[in-house]
């Protein structure tokens, strides 16, 4: 191999590395397409309302289309999530939570035995569905303060089922809405 051959084959390497980046550019260059600064196909978020309490944050929820969706069955249960802290069978005991036969219909915090946190005891409502159902989405954010260390059940017929068990578990259910 002479000093030649070496030089033409580095010129055909070199070539080629200038051909391949080579068009790429050129191919930009042609091609160049402004991107869109926004997505062209965006979604607008559409706001569905449903029954959910999130969106409207009082008591104006339409309960009666909400306790549709649940089911007793269901909700005996969802609310084994509740039983960690909670017996809701007649003369059952306070664990972590008040005992939960009858609360539907009840007074926050009317359990004599159980020594309730500060915020429920003032928030002095009675367990109506709604007040059930915004306090089982978000406990901490209905009543801050609560010291009812759960999440939320952010199914609605999580917890217009729970909220049909519970009423089932009582001497005095509340009305159907
Ligand atoms: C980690 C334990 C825990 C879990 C799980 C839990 N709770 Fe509670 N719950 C509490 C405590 C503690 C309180 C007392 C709250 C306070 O005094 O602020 C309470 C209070 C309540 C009250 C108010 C009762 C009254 O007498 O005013 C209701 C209603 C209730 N819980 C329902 C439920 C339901 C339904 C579930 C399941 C979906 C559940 N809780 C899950 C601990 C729990």
């Amino acid at each position: 191999m002479n000093g030649f051959e070496i030089n033409k084959i580095i010129a055909a390497v070199i070539f080629t590395v200038l051909i391949v980046f080579g068009i790429g550019k050129i191919t930009d260059l042609i091609f160049y397409v402004e991107k869109p600064s926004e997505a062209a196909y965006k979604v607008e978020a559409v706001t569905v309302k449903t029954a959910s309490a999130e969106s409207s944050g009082s008591g104006s929820v339409d309960i009666k289309a909400l306790l549709a969706l649940g089911t007793v069955e269901h909700g005996e249960k969802v609310f084994k999530k509740c039983t960690a802290c909670h017996v809701v069978a007649k003369g059952g005991k306070n664990k972590i939570g008040p005992v939960l036969y009858g609360v539907l219909g009840r007074k926050s915090g009317a359990i004599s035995d159980y020594k309730y946190s500060k915020a429920l005891i003032a928030h002095g409502k009675v367990w109506s569905y709604e007040e059930m159902n915004l306090y089982l989405l978000k406990p901490q954010a209905h009543i801050k303060g609560t010291k009812m260390a759960f999440a939320g059940l952010k199914k609605e017929k999580d917890r217009a089922s729970v909220i049909l068990y519970m009423n089932t578990k009582s001497d005095n259910p509340l009305p159907n809405p």
